[in-house]
């Protein structure tokens, strides 16, 4: 591998890198994990960065953190061709892309205002994955209103 002339950002020791993130959702990806800057955690934030794969992309580099699958799940929707990198002792320990899951429940609300899940009834919002990759869609359970990426993004 040739040697950069610059590294943009150092190499983590132990912690979580969040690689290929679609351009432009890095900040997304930091409130769907609840990361404020004030829990601590040394995070750093690249976005736009040119990629051989995607064009541009952004990437989450996160000391001292792992994440849980449910965020990883979340993750997914914003960001479909994200790679989760484990690092343990400055080595990538695992990589994984993330996968979306097939049904999401209780993370998102429906926008049709008629929909049973924003009346005042008890019934939890439950939405079908359709799509692949960036052209990700959630499909309501209940009425079958469609929320692309773009609007799935507004609710994080
Ligand atoms: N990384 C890091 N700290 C480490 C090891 C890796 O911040 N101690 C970062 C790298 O900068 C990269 C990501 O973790 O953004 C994945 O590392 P690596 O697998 O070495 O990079 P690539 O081979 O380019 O990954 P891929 O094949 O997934 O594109
Ligand atoms: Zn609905």
């Amino acid at each position: 591998m040739t040697e950069k002339r610059e590294l943009r950002v150092e190499k983590i020791r132990d912690g979580t890198v969040i690689d290929h993130i679609t351009a432009g959702t890095a900040l997304a990806v930091l409130r769907i994990l609840g990361i404020t800057g004030r829990e601590g955690h040394i995070v750093s934030v690249l976005m736009n960065v040119p990629s051989r794969k995607l064009g541009r992309k952004d990437i989450v580099k996160i000391e001292g953190r792992e994440l849980s699958p449910g965020e990883v799940d979340r993750i997914a929707l914003v960001a479909p061709k994200a790679t989760i990198n484990i690092i343990r002792n400055f080595e990538v320990a695992r990589k994984e892309p993330v996968k979306p899951p097939t049904t999401i429940i209780d993370v998102l609300k429906c926008q049709n205002v008629a929909c049973i899940t924003n009346s005042r009834e008890p019934v939890k919002p439950i939405f079908k994955v359709e799509g692949e990759g960036e052209n990700i869609a959630l499909r309501c359970y209940y009425c079958g209103a469609l929320m692309s990426r773009e609007e799935i993004l507004k609710q994080f």
